[in-house]
């Protein structure tokens, strides 16, 4: 199988040691990216915004789930090869082996598939923010949970010479179901490399997160 880097760019990435206390992972999200929904189109990214956005990629699905087992499942790189047809394989440092050990800054190299015809993709990303689902508060039985604002979020940025970013929100909408959404926005100028295949990374999104779904809910 072929390889090819999306910007066409092998980077040496550093590797961080230390790993945050659980508390610095929290940090204030704005309205404007909580209320972000696909049919928005141009979506703003907690770390970009809006400025200079290009195009977003986005899908959304309602799970029947709870919020803290969809955001362990979209931590746990080293399990995306059970479910996730598009991103087929995840690589990392050999310390992050759990979902708690994924900290902001950490490089992860996704290869993903579908989105060149018969050809393996690289992607290089760094995660940007890590907002759990407060774990006091998480309920014994799943289907009455009721804490802090319900709102959680992952998000990752391009590694390499693309400025983009990569938010999953999770939006507790009562009755056992989540609200997830998973964006990513492009920036100019270097947009242009990734364009030409804008319309099959909507493809892929729209099936990563069919994929999600089946996967949390055949956990439960
Ligand atoms: C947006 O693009 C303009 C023109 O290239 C540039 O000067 C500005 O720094 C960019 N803004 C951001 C936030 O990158
Ligand atoms: C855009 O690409 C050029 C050429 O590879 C690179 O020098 C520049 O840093 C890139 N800009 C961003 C925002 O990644």
């Amino acid at each position: 199988m072929l390889t090819l880097a999306l910007a066409l760019l092998a980077i040496s990435l550093p590797h961080s040691s230390a790993l945050p206390a659980p508390e610095s992972l929290r940090r204030d999200v704005s309205e404007a990216i909580k209320s972000v929904r696909c049919a928005d189109g141009l979506l703003p990214t907690p770390k970009y915004g809006l400025e200079n956005a290009s195009f977003s990629v986005c899908t959304e699905e309602i799970i029947h789930a709870p919020s803290s087992l969809i955001y362990n499942a979209l931590l746990d790189f080293r399990q995306y090869h059970v479910w996730n047809t598009f991103v087929t394989e995840v690589q990392l440092p050999a310390a992050v082996q759990t979902p708690a050990d994924v900290y902001p800054g950490l490089d992860i190299v996704f290869t993903t598939q579908g989105l060149v015809p018969g050809v393996d993709t690289l992607s290089i990303e760094i995660v940007t923010l890590l907002d759990p689902p407060a774990p006091h508060k998480q309920p014994a039985k799943w289907k009455d949970w009721n804490h802090d604002d319900g709102y959680s979020i992952v998000a990752w940025e391009s590694g390499v010479a693309v400025q983009a970013e990569h938010p999953t929100s999770l939006q507790e909408l009562g009755g056992g179901n989540v609200r997830m959404i998973s964006w990513e926005t492009y920036y100019r100028p270097n947009d242009t490399v990734v364009l030409p295949i804008a319309g099959a990374l909507q493809s892929a999104f729209v099936q990563q997160g069919r994929d999600l779904k089946a996967y949390v809910e055949g956990l439960i």
